[in-house]
């Protein structure tokens, strides 16, 4: 069994995505061993709890700078045994050595298709308010590996949506979550701990 951990930050949405994908059947080389919230409020904490996840909580406000945060972070995950990290709604940028790491073995959902809106500032509604506002006629979202450059690894897998005429950006993120990111990440996930997903090059070659 591969341990997986989840980084979240609010809601855990796609944290419950993937526990319901476990609960089907659906992870059978996968196991969670940890969600780890950058926040003690953060719903997701109960979705673990719920699910018998065990959970800890790394508040950046506890740590010097960001590298600090980071090894600390690094650290945590080492102590439950994490062999694969998912980022999933953790709004906070990780440190370099993060990417070091975990080279190949972290993998993030950005609600765009990656190479547009995203990078440093694209997170959250925001993504959705500069889509609507650049008139795209599609959007939806991507998993990638992830580096050290923000939404720049290696793509795993995309999935598009289509735009509405009165989509607002709450309408639109709803639409990418339950037709976009709560499908390809936990089967992201699934090839991964099934050893079907390898990088060349920069680019994911998949096994099916
Ligand atoms: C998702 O849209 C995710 O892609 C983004 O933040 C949102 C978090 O949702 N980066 P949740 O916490 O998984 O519900």
């Amino acid at each position: 069994m591969m341990k997986i951990a989840v980084l979240v930050s609010g809601g855990g949405s796609n944290l419950q995505a993937i526990l319901d994908a476990k609960v089907r059947g659906e992870l059978p080389n996968g196991e969670l061993c940890l969600v780890l919230s950058s926040s003690p409020d953060a719903y997701a904490l109960e979705r673990a709890a719920k699910a018998g996840v065990p959970q800890a909580v790394c508040r950046p406000q506890d740590y010097a700078d960001r590298s600090a945060y980071t090894d600390a972070i690094i650290e945590t995950l080492k102590d439950y045994g994490a062999e694969v990290v998912v980022l999933a709604g953790f709004m906070f940028m990780l440190a370099p050595q993060f990417a070091e790491v975990y080279e190949n073995r972290a993998i993030n959902v950005h609600p765009a298709l990656i190479p547009s809106f995203c990078g440093p500032g694209f997170y959250g509604l925001k993504v959705h308010e500069r889509a609507l506002a650049a008139g795209v006629k599609v959007s939806g979202a991507t998993v990638h590996f992830v580096t050290a450059e923000t939404d720049a690894g290696p793509i795993i897998a995309q999935k598009a949506v289509d735009i509405l005429e009165d989509d607002t950006p709450q309408v639109l993120q709803r639409r990418i979550m339950e037709q976009c990111e709560w499908i390809l990440l936990p089967r992201a996930l699934r090839l991964l701990s099934e050893g079907k997903i390898t990088v060349k090059d920069g680019k994911v070659h998949i096994d099916q």
